[in-house]
């Protein structure tokens, strides 16, 4: 049992957090993952591949990656049981095979509570040493200062701001990059 910067839990998923725990989706999350993601909200701050309405049938369609996912990066933000919330990473392949990109949403209901922070330091904790990355970065619009500011308390370094580099709803964005390294040893 290692201990995870003071949350005092193991490094193997569930991570035990205050406000619930980060586990694995399962089939039963179905439900809670339609009442949470299909908000306007959340949509406006991710990439277009996350839907807007979101159905049921994106819901089951985004399980379905999960379940074929070797290894699995994409987890579930639970409260009481409830999957309100995403956490996950995507791992770049080749001379970027050490380095992941973190993205993460959570039920508007739950915002300003501090969750995502918690999620964040735990999360990037846990995949550093289970993936073995030695870099994790997110890129948030530059208009999205709160995950900006999730990322600062996550001990996330600003590293730039990436001019014209995103197009959402037909207008062109920067977006702040944010990372931390880990390096071996
Ligand atoms: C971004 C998001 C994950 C934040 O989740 P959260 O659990 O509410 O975040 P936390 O409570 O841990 O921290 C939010 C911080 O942002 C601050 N904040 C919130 N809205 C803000 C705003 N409009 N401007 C500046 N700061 C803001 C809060 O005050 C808090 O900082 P503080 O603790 O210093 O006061 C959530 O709003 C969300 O899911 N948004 C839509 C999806 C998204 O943006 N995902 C990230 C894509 S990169």
């Amino acid at each position: 049992m290692e201990d995870a910067g003071g949350y005092g839990v193991s490094l193997t998923m569930p991570l035990a957090t205050s406000f619930g725990e980060i586990r694995e989706y399962a089939e039963t999350d179905v439900a809670a993952l339609v009442k949470y993601a299909n908000n306007r909200n959340i949509r406006l701050n991710l990439r277009d591949a996350f839907p807007h309405p979101y159905t049921e049938a994106h819901a089951r369609e985004f399980l379905a990656i999960v379940h074929r996912q070797n290894p699995t990066t994409f987890f579930t933000l639970a409260v009481d049981g409830e999957a309100v919330g995403g956490i996950g990473l995507v791992i770049g392949e080749d001379v970027h095979r050490l380095t992941a990109e973190l993205g993460y949403w959570l039920g508007e209901p739950f915002w300003g509570q501090g969750i995502t922070t918690e999620a964040v330091r735990l999360f990037t904790k846990f995949a550093f040493e289970r993936f073995g990355l030695v870099r994790i970065f997110a890129a948030p619009y530059a208009g999205n200062l709160a995950s900006g500011r999730v990322l600062e308390k996550a001990g996330f370094a600003l590293e730039g701001r990436l001019r014209a580099s995103a197009i959402k709803d037909n207008r062109i964005l920067d977006q702040f990059l944010f990372a931390r390294v880990q390096l071996p040893g």
